[in-house]
């Protein structure tokens, strides 16, 4: 019998509780793809499910993470969208291709409920992978599936940013790099946020308009809106949350488009409606986005030569140390994982 080298929650929620665990090789369907993983990225909601967070009752074991690319070694006798040697990822949500999220396309992720990519190998269904730009690195591509897709499907399919819009960014994670780069992209004005001003000049450099330092000036939101000469920008990419929705919707214009992603200053808080309402302002909710974002994504990646921002590599075989370093929070960018 083969066996797939993996990681694992096994027994209890934890990042301590991650464990290298062998893997029966699973056989191959019809329509399935086994793809050998090259590399890995994480994301703040890997952090959330190993240690419980995301949600409490999902079973265990699980092998997280939802962003991983590998090579295709073998496919199924029905499969005709890839070809072994391709190099392909996941699709965050395995069942959602294209049009609007519903209950069912979105059921699927992986890393939780679904096992992640964080396994040598993989067998996903070959409507849940799509190829990668050939310009990216394994690790470049590994960080595209979650935090480019969310910055993307924020930005493009959703928030119709365009040449001379101004767009205010939280932070300098992976999902808010991938929003620089892309905003930049698009033509659009850019101001951006962080507790450090080491990396706000990093995000200058990356071609950042504006920074403030959210842990100086309290009223950022306030000096995001005097940026545009008091009329307010045009999007925000909201991966704070309760906690810093209040300042959003003091720097967002009137008729403005607030992208309500993430959780990072938490989930619930009260919150003042009556600037939502008289300023006609709108609150759109994420989920990352379909395979066909992706791949529209992926064309304009590969046309423009847009780089992933990668914070560091970690060996498989630290993937505890890469999950530790990512909830630390001392990266810019991406943090990935290399199987080689
Ligand atoms: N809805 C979706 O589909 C979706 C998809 C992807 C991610 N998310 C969510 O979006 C959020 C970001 O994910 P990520 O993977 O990009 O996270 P990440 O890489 O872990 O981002 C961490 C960074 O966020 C910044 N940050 C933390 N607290 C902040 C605050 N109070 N105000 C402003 N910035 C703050 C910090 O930047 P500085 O060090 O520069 O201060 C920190 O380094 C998470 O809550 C995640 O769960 C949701």
């Amino acid at each position: 019998m083969n066996t797939v080298a993996a990681y694992a929650v096994v027994d209890q929620f934890g990042i301590e509780n991650l464990k290298p665990i062998a893997r029966e090789q699973q056989p191959l369907g019809h329509y399935e793809v086994r793809v050998r993983m090259r590399a890995c990225s994480l994301n703040y909601r890997d952090i959330l499910m190993v240690r419980g967070q995301y949600n409490p009752k999902q079973p265990l074991p699980l092998v997280p993470l939802s962003d991983g690319v590998g090579e295709v070694v073998e496919v199924g006798s029905r499969v005709s969208r890839v070809a072994v040697g391709d190099r392909v990822a996941g699709i965050f949500a395995q069942g959602w291709t294209s049009g609007a999220p519903t209950r069912e396309r979105i059921r699927s992720t992986l890393g939780g409920p679904v096992d992640g990519m964080l396994s040598a190998e993989r067998v996903l269904d070959e409507e849940g992978v799509v190829r990668v730009p050939e310009l990216l690195s394994d690790t470049e591509a590994a960080t595209l599936p979650c935090a480019a897709l969310t910055a993307w499907t924020s930005l493009v399919t959703q928030g119709d940013v365009g040449p001379g819009d101004t767009v205010l960014l939280q932070g300098t994670g992976g999902v808010s790099i991938f929003a620089l780069r892309f905003a930049k992209l698009l033509g659009a004005r850019v101001i951006i946020t962080s507790s450090s001003g080491e990396k706000l000049e990093r995000a200058q450099e990356l071609g950042a308009d504006h920074v403030i330092n959210y842990a100086e000036v309290r009223e950022w939101g306030r000096m995001a809106r005097d940026f545009t000469g008091g009329v307010g920008v045009d999007h925000v990419v909201e991966v704070g949350g309760a906690g810093t929705l209040a300042q959003s919707l003091k720097a967002v214009r009137v008729g403005g488009h607030v992208s309500v992603i993430g959780v990072l200053a938490g989930a619930v808080q009260p919150v003042n409606v009556i600037p939502i309402l008289m300023n006609n302002i709108r609150l759109q909710g994420i989920i990352v986005g379909s395979r066909d974002g992706f791949e529209a994504m992926n064309r304009a990646i590969a046309q423009h030569e847009v780089r992933p921002v990668i914070d560091r590599i970690f060996d498989f075989d630290d993937s505890v140390g890469a999950f530790e370093h990512l909830a630390a929070a001392r990266h810019f960018g991406k943090v990935c994982i290399s199987f080689r």
